[in-house]
């Protein structure tokens, strides 16, 4: 049995003050809609995702086709609500599956479990219509309000439209509805538009389904998963509670922070056993830690891949590509760029790495820089294996220095070094008496 999803990302977002599409708008160096769709294709059936956007998005849709090659595009002309949203998806896609989910493309911390579990108890039940229930913990909210009759669930009633005469509990709309397809095609027509709004409501597809006596439950999740994003301040909210659940995920497996609330995580990190991160280290897009390395405070990494038992920082900035191999240190104040560095290397203090390749067992002075761009590219420095680089060399690239070679301190080095070579440049110490 195979299911269809329809994610809606059609909203003006016009809250976000931005040029960027709402749902391109980051958590954890990832695209909101990124972190739905993966959560919606990591459900075990065969899928077909519907992706319903406005024009913002016309730009992008070759990127997310090359990343998701399982969803097709409706465009929404005219923002008319949820439910319109819906249609035009319909009216694009005559392969709808048994079921289908509705989903928002803002909803980014919505977890793979949830979904798993909600469709489960909407098949295990045999329900015509699910929806994803939380309790918000403000209790003045803009979600649609669950109305119960005797336990039964009979409508869901916007924010907007509630009349304070009206009996409702304190179980909201996530905005995630699971629902019969068949019953959907043959009921969304039903639903108008007489409201505050002039939109069409989704939600009222609870009611019709209720009147008709179709099969109607809502599954309870937690409320932090449905966290939306209409604002920038909401989009700080989510990515706080994105990194509380990285955090978490990583105490829970084994990795030693002294200071949790201090260390920030990206969507794809990765970190092996026994590793040590001390207060205010960042961790950007595609980082690897192997087991054993420690990561002193202040430290950024941002595309790295380092191995077993390397020691790193304090204030190091590591980032566009490095990899650093085991029992290697990069010590404070230290760049590395788009190198590669071999075992048992030790750039300590002060240096700046870039374009380079450095082989096993080298030593870096302190001050030690790899000079990579002449002012029109960049150049490659390679340092063979045994190499002690004295303190405030400049290494002009392209520049090969190789195996078990010497560079004294201060050295401007330009030229090519053969093996086992000592270098340094003769200029003399003049030592005069000061003049009374
Ligand atoms: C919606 C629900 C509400 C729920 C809340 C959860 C409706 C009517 N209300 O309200 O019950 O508690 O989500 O966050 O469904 N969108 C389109 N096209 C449109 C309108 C919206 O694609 O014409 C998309 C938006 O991009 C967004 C989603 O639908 O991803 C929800 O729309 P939004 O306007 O945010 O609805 P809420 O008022 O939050
Ligand atoms: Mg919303």
């Amino acid at each position: 049995m195979s299911l269809s999803i329809i994610v809606l990302a059609a909203g003006k977002g016009s809250r976000m003050i931005s040029s960027k599409p709402k749902v391109l708008h980051e958590v954890g160096n990832y695209p909101m809609l990124f972190h739905v769709l993966d959560a919606c294709n990591s459900l075990k059936k065969k899928k077909n995702i519907n992706l319903v956007i406005s024009k913002t998005l016309l730009d992008f849709t070759d990127e997310i086709k090359k990343k998701y090659s399982n969803i097709t595009f409706s465009l929404q002309e005219k923002q008319n609500g949820t439910a319109d949203a819906v249609k035009v998806a319909i009216a694009k896609n005559k392969n709808f599956s048994d079921q289908t989910i509705v989903i928002c493309g803002d909803t980014p911390l919505i977890s793979k479990s949830t979904l798993q579990k909600a469709l489960k108890h909407f098949l295990i039940n045999k329900l015509d219509l699910s929806v994803i229930s939380m309790i918000p913990k403000i209790k003045k909210n803009s979600y649609g309000k669950l109305r119960f009759e005797k336990d039964k669930l009979i409508s869901i009633v916007e924010q907007i439209e509630n009349k304070k005469t009206q009996e409702n509990s304190d179980i909201c709309n996530s905005g995630i509805m699971i629902v019969n397809t068949k019953k959907l095609l043959e009921n969304i027509n039903l639903i108008k538009n007489k409201n505050k709004k002039n939109e069409y409501y989704l939600t009222d597809l609870v009611e019709i389904f209720s009147k008709k006596k179709f099969s109607v439950n809502h599954f309870p999740c937690k409320f932090e998963e449905t966290l939306g994003v209409n604002s920038m301040n909401d989009l700080a909210i989510v990515n706080q509670e994105f990194q509380k659940i990285k955090r978490n995920y990583f105490l829970n497996n084994g990795v030693f922070m002294q200071d949790p609330d201090s260390v920030y995580f990206s969507f794809d990190t990765k970190i092996g056993l026994n590793v040590r991160i001390q207060p205010n280290v960042y961790f950007g897009k595609s980082v690897i830690i192997k087991n054993g390395v420690t990561l002193r405070s202040f430290s950024y990494l941002d595309n790295v891949k380092v191995f077993e038992n390397v020691i790193i920082g304090p204030f190091a900035r590591i980032r566009d590509g490095v990899k650093i191999e085991k029992d290697s240190k990069v010590g404070n104040f230290v760049e590395v760029k788009k190198s590669q560095i071999g075992q048992d290397v030790k750039v300590s203090h002060l240096s700046y790495i870039g374009d380079s390749i450095i082989k096993n067992n080298c030593n870096i002075g302190a001050g030690a820089i790899t000079c990579n761009y002449d002012g029109k590219k960049k150049n490659k420095t390679m340092i063979g294996e045994n190499c002690f680089i004295g303190s405030n060399s400049s290494l002009v690239a392209p520049l090969k220095i190789k195996k078990g070679s010497l560079i004294g301190a201060g050295t401007v080095v330009n030229r090519d070094i053969p093996d086992g070579t000592v270098v340094y440049r003769k200029s003399e110490l003049i030592k005069k008496n000061k003049k009374k």
